[in-house]
């Protein structure tokens, strides 16, 4: 069988990000407005500063503001809280975002549940969580998610209706909404975590596979059924052949894969590019919102 397609995520986000772009410009246009995301880390995790870097950089490019906060490690909660009842008051600011994870001492659901579900750019709070579980529309989607299920449709068209997806991960950020969005497409759904019982076969029975456990290299070649779309979210940076060198691979072993499915994403270049764009698509659709 011939190798799987490619899936050109970094294209693929770059044709978003040129369509938000416009968008952008037109609501400038229409209505006076701009619109503008507020960036909040906390601390020196240095995965943390790389992300965060790169979604501003993002911002000003496609010509939004960016609000950024760079707050030291021992922040207390109660200023953290603060800030954000600060930036919930702020009319420039159309959307929120905190980066996770926060230090120790802080908790994060308290954090996110304050931020007001309209400006939560990341589709983390329980209000968003909720309206897309139970399929209301309105809803922030988490960007992950969402660029993922662009690439999909990307890859087999619109209708997903009866395709068997397995979602490898239970996170709150990936693999429960991962799981909505599939559902809601039609999608015969099942959920895979730690404690699944006979993981490849549970996994060679999808027609679509979107790995999200943080595991280098987790799912082999044989895990997959033949022809199947599979997406990699992992993003895990390993020791590399070279002594000192390390690497990015994705939860999914890329070179047994490709040989076996019907189409892949690459780690990088595939659903990390989407995170980003879904970012910036929610901050303007947010924004869009707020102008009426
Ligand atoms: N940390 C890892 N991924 C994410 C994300 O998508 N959003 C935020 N806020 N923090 C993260």
């Amino acid at each position: 069988m011939a190798d799987a397609k490619i899936i050109d995520g970094k294209a693929f986000a770059a044709g978003l990000r040129a369509r938000v772009a416009d968008g952008v410009a037109a609501l400038k246009a229409s209505h006076g407005v701009t619109p503008g995301l507020a960036v909040v880390l906390v601390g020196e995790d240095p995965a943390s500063q790389v992300y965060v870097r790169s979604k501003e950089r993002a911002l000003v490019e496609l010509g939004m503001n960016s609000f950024d906060h760079h707050e030291p490690a021992d922040m207390a909660e109660s200023d953290l809280l603060a800030l954000i009842d600060r930036l919930n008051a702020d009319p420039a600011v159309h959307g929120i975002l905190v980066q996770l994870p926060l230090p120790g001492h802080i908790d994060s659901q308290k954090v996110l549940a304050r931020i007001v579900p309209e400006k939560d750019a990341d589709g983390f709070h329980v209000v968003n969580a909720g309206l897309l579980a139970t399929g209301q529309p309105g809803a922030i989607v988490p960007c992950t998610p969402l660029g993922s299920l662009l690439l999909i449709r990307d890859t087999l068209g619109r209708d997903l209706k009866g395709k068997r997806a397995l979602v490898l991960g239970r996170s709150n950020i990936v693999g429960k909404p991962m799981a909505q969005l599939l559902l809601q497409a039609d999608c015969t759904v099942t959920m895979a975590h730690s404690r699944t019982v006979d993981l490849p076969v549970e996994c060679r029975r999808a027609d679509i596979l979107v790995a999200a456990v943080g595991r280098p290299e987790m799912v082999r070649g044989d895990w997959i059924k033949p022809g199947a779309t599979v997406i990699d979210v992992g993003i895990n940076r390993v020791a590399a052949a070279e002594p000192g060198k390390t690497r990015l691979v994705g939860d999914v072993a890329f070179d047994e894969a490709v040989k076996v499915a019907g189409a892949i994403t690459p780690v990088p270049g595939g659903v990390g590019p989407m995170t980003i764009a879904c970012l910036m698509l929610n901050t303007l659709a947010a924004a869009c919102r707020a102008a009426g």
